[in-house]
């Protein structure tokens, strides 16, 4: 398990946001903790809606705090979530992710009780499209 400072930090920041999750419906409460550029942690909780499809995941309002932040790229990702199995992002996510992270930057998925699954984005997001496909 990663027990650097840095992963320290973002688990506890990924913990600390799950905290304020707003998930009455599914009643799964989930914590992201972003490494950016700029060297800051940014995090965000999952944030339901009564009409559900609405809702948005906590990676969502991590990377929506991040560019509000004025950070550019992710460097490192944390998710925590309940349980023992570890959460990874949901495929929506990954491709949110990779909209603003490498392909080699690893994603930490933790059920806060079990051991965690370390990934690269790659590795989440097999062949992936992304911004460079685009014309400039
Ligand atoms: N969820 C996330 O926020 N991130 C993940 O990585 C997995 C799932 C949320 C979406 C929904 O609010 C709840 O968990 C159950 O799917």
């Amino acid at each position: 398990m990663p027990n650097t400072p840095t992963d320290q930090a973002l688990f506890k920041a990924a913990e600390a946001v799950r905290a304020r999750a707003h998930a009455p419906y599914s009643r799964f409460h989930v914590g992201v903790a972003l490494l950016a550029d700029d060297g800051e942690i940014y995090s965000g909780c999952n944030v339901e809606n009564a009409a559900y499809p609405v809702g948005n995941c906590a990676e969502a309002s991590a990377i929506a705090a991040m560019v509000a932040g004025g950070g550019k790229r992710i460097t490192r990702v944390y998710v925590t979530g309940p349980g023992s199995a570890p959460v990874t992002p949901c495929g929506g996510c990954r491709q949110r992710i990779r909209e603003f992270a490498d392909l080699d930057v690893q994603i930490i998925s933790h059920g806060v009780d079990g051991e965690p699954l370390i990934c690269t984005l790659e590795q989440l997001l097999p062949h992936s499209f992304g911004p460079e496909y685009l014309p400039k």
